[in-house]
């Protein structure tokens, strides 16, 4: 039984005392203590070590007091079970170096066997929950097909993804076809993770507010929408998509419990659009944790006030910088636990 269940309730619509928080991103980047461990292990050893992936999971709990953890992995372990290898540089971060480009690369990815491309997250699900131990629940997470597709064909970061653009407006059929492989791969991971302990999963849509609202609903939504509906009976879900604020409608009609919303929308609008169904989630600039604590403690207050009680999650509008010194991550914190409403 979990003895904090503020972000299960919220999600589910209940009534609580106050709101919960959880940071995106806030295992690794930001804590001292993760960057210890990253002088020791590379980064797929960490994720892979189910001991290891399981401390840098419970790290935030411990040290800034949110109420969820959430896995520490990352989106490109799906590439990299379907087939592709994924490396991740040092400030450069990820590279796939043999991306896909023709109908020919489709030989060299499958929709693999989860349990054993990745049983290791699954084991470490088992154990991040039995030392967790019912303190705060878990959030899972995996990429939202169409950001998956952005590294699978673009092979690295990129502001626009261009060349993932190309890919998907002069080869639609091979660009649907991927798409379907890496929702099918997603449906079997998530149910994974589910099966495993996890008590919420979040889909990451980094790249859906490059697309406009008729390709996001092509490309995107239609995929998540399978994901969401596939889900339903095994877990609660989050649906984040950065940037596509435009469709946070068809987004809460997928059914998913909660919607992320990033810091360029107003709340009574992102409120509006999603109706009241649906739990949001957000949207402070991650940014702002630079400013002064006086300044993060006056505009979190305004965020809450902002957002009402009811169905709100507070958290980031997208991941926490690495550079965020702990003390400003505790006020953006402690405000929001401390909050009257
Ligand atoms: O939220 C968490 O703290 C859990 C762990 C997590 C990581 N990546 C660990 C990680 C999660 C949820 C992700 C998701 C992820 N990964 C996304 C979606 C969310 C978002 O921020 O938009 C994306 C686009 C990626 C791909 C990725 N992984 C990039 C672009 C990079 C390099 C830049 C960076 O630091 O984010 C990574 C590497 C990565 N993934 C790190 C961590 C802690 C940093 C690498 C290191 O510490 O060595």
């Amino acid at each position: 039984m979990l003895q904090n269940d503020l972000l299960l309730r919220t999600l589910r619509g209940e009534a609580t005392e106050r709101v919960p928080v959880w940071m995106m991103r806030q295992a690794g980047r930001f804590l001292p203590e993760y960057r210890a461990l990253r002088e020791k292990y590379s980064f797929f050893e960490r994720c892979q070590t189910p001991a290891l992936a399981a401390e840098i999971t419970i790290q935030p709990v411990d040290i800034v007091g949110v109420d969820a953890a959430i896995l520490f992995s990352d989106i490109l372990v799906v590439p990299q079970a379907m087939g592709l290898e994924v490396q991740m540089v040092e400030s450069k971060g990820p590279i796939l170096p043999e991306p896909i480009v023709t109908t020919a690369d489709l030989a060299r990815i499958q929709v693999p066997n989860v349990d054993e491309t990745l049983g290791y997250v699954f084991d470490a699900v088992k154990l991040i929950k039995e030392e967790l131990n019912g303190r705060v629940p878990l959030i899972g997470f995996a990429g939202a097909p169409w950001t998956l597709l952005c590294y699978m064909v673009e092979g690295k970061g990129s502001k626009t993804f261009d060349k993932a653009k190309q890919f998907c407006y002069t080869q639609p059929e091979l660009a649907h076809t991927v798409l379907q492989m890496i929702t099918d791969t997603t449906i079997a991971y998530l149910k994974g993770q589910a099966k495993a302990g996890a008590d919420v999963v979040q889909i990451f849509d980094s790249w859906g507010g490059l697309l406009s609202p008729a390709d996001f609903e092509n490309l995107s939504l239609k995929y998540i929408r399978q994901i969401v509906a596939a889900l339903k009976d095994d877990v609660l879900t989050i649906v984040f998509a950065k940037g596509a604020f435009n469709s946070l409608d068809a987004m809460a009609a997928t059914g998913a419990a909660g919607l992320g919303i990033d810091w360029c929308i107003k709340p009574h609008l992102a409120r509006q659009l999603a109706g009241d169904n649906v739990t949001l989630q957000g949207n402070f600039d991650p940014a702002k944790l630079l400013a002064p604590i006086p300044v993060i403690i006056e505009e979190t207050k305004a965020m809450l006030k902002a957002f009402g009680k009811g169905r709100y999650i507070a958290n980031l509008g997208h991941g926490i910088l690495p550079n965020v010194p702990v003390d400003h991550a505790k006020a953006f914190i402690n405000t929001i636990k401390e909050w009257e409403g």
